[in-house]
């Protein structure tokens, strides 16, 4: 064995969403969000493209995003469809989270490798800084609202014209419990082919399976 076994399972089982709102006031330092993002790019990355850009918003720079969200909403909702309650929630959620990563990626410039297996390697990025924060008892969200894909968010985290965002990625300390989750048995998404039985996933037999 290489790792404590129980220690890994334990961290993965721990890892949760925290919605911003739920972060207290207390500081991330720089130094624990550069761990954060180094773990990050120790993700997979398919021909070593190493596509994730990250763009920290923190102290002033936190305006970028509490004068941006809703505006990109309400431009995304169009005129007459902005929700005010969505609007003052998007609003207030800097009141309490003190640092946000915004998660972009390039693509490979000779297109050797695909735009999918540059998201799938981002993705893997989030996943390792989702588990380091866990580590350092951090509370953290990855958020991809629709919009996301608008230019603006593009230009304010500074990705070039054919970049892609990815989303917001939030970090602080949590103020209240840290939540907790579960996950469907391994037989609601497991096939086992293994040449003996032919077992069948249990949602095939249960399509309408609950939340
Ligand atoms: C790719 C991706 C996008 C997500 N986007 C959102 C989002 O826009 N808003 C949100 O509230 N949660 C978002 N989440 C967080 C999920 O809601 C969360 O992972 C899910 O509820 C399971 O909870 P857990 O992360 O604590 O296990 C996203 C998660 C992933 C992996």
């Amino acid at each position: 064995m290489r790792h404590n076994l129980s220690d890994v399972a334990a961290l993965m089982k721990d890892r949760r969403s925290f919605s911003p709102e739920a972060m207290g006031p207390r500081k991330v330092h720089r130094d624990i969000v550069e761990e954060i993002l180094r773990a990050g790019t120790w993700a997979g990355t398919h021909g070593m493209t190493q596509p994730w850009r990250f763009t920290v918003f923190s102290e002033e720079g936190l305006a970028v995003l509490r004068d941006g969200l809703p505006q990109w909403y309400a431009n995304h909702a169009g005129p007459g469809n902005v929700n005010k309650a969505r609007v003052a929630k998007l609003k207030a959620r800097f009141d309490a989270c003190n640092c946000v990563i915004g998660l972009g990626r390039v693509h490979d410039p000779e297109g050797r490798i695909s735009e999918e297996d540059n998201a799938w390697a981002v993705a893997s990025a989030v996943q390792n800084m989702h588990l380091m924060c866990t580590a350092y008892g951090l509370g953290a969200k990855w958020t991809t609202p629709k919009f996301m894909g608008r230019p603006e968010v593009k230009k304010a985290l500074g990705l070039p014209e054919e970049g892609k965002v990815m989303g917001l990625f939030y970090v602080g300390y949590p103020e209240g419990d840290w939540p907790k989750s579960h996950r469907m048995p391994l037989e609601f998404v497991t096939r086992w082919q293994d040449g003996k039985v032919s077992s069948v996933r249990e949602h095939e037999l249960k399509p309408t399976l609950k939340k």
